[in-house]
């Protein structure tokens, strides 16, 4: 078992439990051929934005903020100018669509006693609205916003949150994130973690790194034994 003494399953939540392409591709009418452009530019630019935020040490914007600062550069570098289009993709990005195995998943974790949260860099309000749209509330005993920390992702004050949150300690943690570079952070911090890696990508050339690789979150529970 390439994970052993783990006390709670801890979820990034953009593109790993909820699949931040679906709102460009529900504007796909409006968009045409530029939907997948768009969605990887704008998830590019909002994380951007977040690493060079936190280097620049300005005051802390929250990821709603953010989000649209990446959505509004994308669509000038792609010379989308139409407001109303701005708004319906903000919207969407309230209601992503969740993984189809990711309730499934969460209920079996639950279901063996597992602790489950979420620790992401949404603002609360934008987790709390995703996680109720993907009826997902009652299968996590925690979803847990950067808001409280004032600082996005890797900064280990961001990943201590778990730990005080749910009383265990970092090695008793498996953390699940669909991003290579989250994982690094959280690998780095002392949480044992696993990659959730859909898209086939190398590792990223940092410190820190994944216990264990898979391709969906289906697979997560065999490796903790359950
Ligand atoms: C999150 C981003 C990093 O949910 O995906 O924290």
């Amino acid at each position: 078992m390439p994970l052993a003494g783990i006390k709670a399953c801890v979820f990034d939540a953009y593109g790993t439990l909820f699949d931040v392409a679906a709102a460009a591709r529900r504007c796909a009418d409006a968009l045409g051929g530029r939907a997948d452009d768009l969605a990887a530019l704008w998830r590019t630019k909002q994380l951007e934005y977040t690493w060079l935020r936190s280097l620049m040490g300005t005051p802390y914007r929250d990821f709603w903020q953010v989000t649209g600062d990446g959505l509004d550069f994308a669509m000038a570098r792609l010379g989308v100018a139409d407001a109303a289009l701005r708004g319906r993709l903000m919207d969407l990005y309230l209601n992503l669509d969740a993984y189809p195995d990711a309730k499934e998943t969460l209920k079996r974790l639950k279901g063996s006693g597992m602790a489950t949260a979420i620790l992401s860099n949404g603002s609360a309000g934008m987790l709390g609205a995703a996680t109720t749209t993907a009826g997902l509330c009652k299968l996590l005993d925690r979803v847990l916003s950067v808001d409280e920390v004032d600082i996005y992702k890797p900064h280990p004050s961001v990943y201590q949150l778990a730990c005080d949150h749910l009383g265990v300690a970092a090695g008793e943690v498996c953390f699940v994130s669909s991003n290579g570079w989250d994982i690094a952070g959280a690998s780095w911090f002392g949480f044992q973690c696993v990659w959730i890696n859909r898209a086939g990508q190398p590792p990223e050339r940092l410190p820190g790194g994944a216990q264990a690789e898979i391709r969906a979150l289906a697979d997560l529970p065999p490796l903790l034994g359950l």
